[in-house]
């Protein structure tokens, strides 16, 4: 049964933060349309988008839409299955879960009209590659927060065997210089202080005439009113002593690297097909250290890929001692449908997985705590982001990519001089110093 062209609309974003972008840039585009945001618990049109990096991932959106079909409304939304899961499974969750639009993330800028061939009861399917990029057929940006994320890049060539991004995201693809540039002075013209770079393989990124992210980032550091540049994620191959570079010499850019490892044993590494070695990744991070002594590093890590040893797991914990994480992600191996690790021999069984998890994941902690510990008794400047809990109390970033609470009558979108008072395992606790001039 077709249902009506909807007038109310939400987006829910699951996964990684270019979901979180892609959720903005579609929630944008209904906006342009006409159609007024609301709650998922009530909206005409509801789009889900999806995460398929993980199985658990992928099983939230059955329930998800389970959970919009019995609505305490008692309304049946319009369904739209946009992300990495439409991507992947296509027509399967239109047969398996009856959802109105199936929309890939390289096809998004085609929402509005799917939703209106759903509303005429026909397919409304599509998850095309275009050569074309989306973002030509976006709209511009207008309102946004202190924190903004711009894709500068998608999609990925390096096939690690666990990884289903190769195949959701497609190829490696640059978005223009100029295109960019632009993005970014609209965001800043929109209220953005920081701007946060994504790409699946960010610092891969290069333009027309190979200039690399770094080349981007000193372009970025001219935009008066931008007050500070992340970008994430990376991978260690792309890691050009030029970039490194501007962890020196560009004061905006500020000091964080996402970096993921995975693993800290080469011979786990080498069947992930990761194409570096325990020692090339420590020895990338000596060269960020040297440029930017007081970085925090952050990274992935994976348990449990199939065959994994205890030893090559101890491997991976002394990697963890000898780097010293200001913050990471762990994740237990979760086999992907079409990825050639789904079906090696030797696959961890679940609680041995469980057990490494909890010991990896207890040496990240302490290293989390030890690192924010470090920063009680430093002066720095936080960016501040949103209200806190309690009264007079708000919530911002330090260069750290810590959370910092402090007292103030500082408005979100201020820059503050906080003197750092405590550490707890995920926030700091500071003190206001001094405000910026805006
Ligand atoms: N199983 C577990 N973790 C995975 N990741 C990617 N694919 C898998 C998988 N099949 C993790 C990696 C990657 C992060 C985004 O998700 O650590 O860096
Ligand atoms: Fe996946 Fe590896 Fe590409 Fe990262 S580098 S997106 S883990 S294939």
């Amino acid at each position: 049964m077709p249902k009506p062209a909807p007038r109310t609309f939400a987006v829910k974003s699951f996964g990684c933060q270019m979901n979180v972008y892609d959720g903005e840039r579609m929630a944008e585009l209904m906006a342009g349309e006409g159609l007024v945001p609301a709650d998922a618990a009530e909206a005409d049109l509801v789009v889900l988008n999806t995460c398929h990096i993980r199985e658990k991932a992928t099983e939230k959106v059955y329930s998800d839409i389970g959970r919009l079909r019995k609505r305490e409304d008692g309304k049946q939304p319009m369904i739209a299955v946009a992300g990495c899961v439409a991507q992947a499974e296509g027509e399967e969750i239109v047969a398996r879960a009856h959802v109105d639009v199936v929309v890939g993330p390289q096809a998004y800028h085609n929402l509005p009209r799917l939703v209106a061939a759903a509303a005429e009861g026909k397919p409304a399917l599509d998850t095309d590659m275009p050569a074309a990029s989306k973002f030509g057929a976006l709209p511009a940006r207008r309102k946004v927060g202190p924190s903004a994320f711009l894709t500068v890049q998608e999609g990925c060539d390096k096939f690690c065997t666990y990884c289903v991004v190769p195949y959701t995201r497609g190829a490696e693809v640059s978005r223009p210089f100029a295109h960019i540039l632009d993005e970014a002075k609209a965001l800043v013209d929109a209220g953005a202080r920081e701007i946060t770079l994504l790409g699946q393989n960010v610092n891969a990124w290069a333009d027309e005439d190979g200039r690399g992210l770094d080349h981007l980032i000193r372009a970025l550091d001219r935009i008066p009113g931008l007050a500070r540049i992340r970008y994430t994620t990376s991978h260690p191959n792309d890691m050009t002593q030029g970039l490194i570079d501007a962890h020196r010499d560009v004061e905006k850019l500020m000091p964080f690297l996402h970096l993921p490892v995975q693993s800290g044993s080469d011979r786990v590494l080498k069947a992930m097909n990761r194409s570096h070695s325990r020692d090339s990744y420590l020895r990338i991070l000596d060269r960020v250290r040297a440029a930017r002594p007081d970085i925090a590093l952050s990274g992935d890590f994976i348990v449990g890929f199939p065959g994994e040893t205890e030893a090559e797991f101890a491997d991976t914990l002394s990697l963890i001692d000898a780097v010293g994480y200001a913050q990471a992600f762990s994740f237990k191996y979760s086999p992907r449908p079409g990825t050639p690790a789904a079906v090696m021999a030797d696959q961890i069984a679940p609680e041995v997985m469980d057990e490494r998890l909890q010991r990896l994941q207890a040496a990240l902690n302490r290293d989390q705590l030890a690192f924010n510990a470090a920063t009680v008794g430093r002066t720095c400047a936080v960016l501040i982001e949103r209200a806190g809990r309690h009264p007079g109390q708000m919530l911002g970033k330090s260069p750290w990519l810590q959370s910092v609470h402090l007292t103030t009558d500082a408005r979100i979108g201020d820059m503050v001089e906080v003197d750092v008072v405590e550490a707890g395992p995920n926030s700091l606790g500071g003190a206001e110093r001094a405000r910026a001039a805006a």
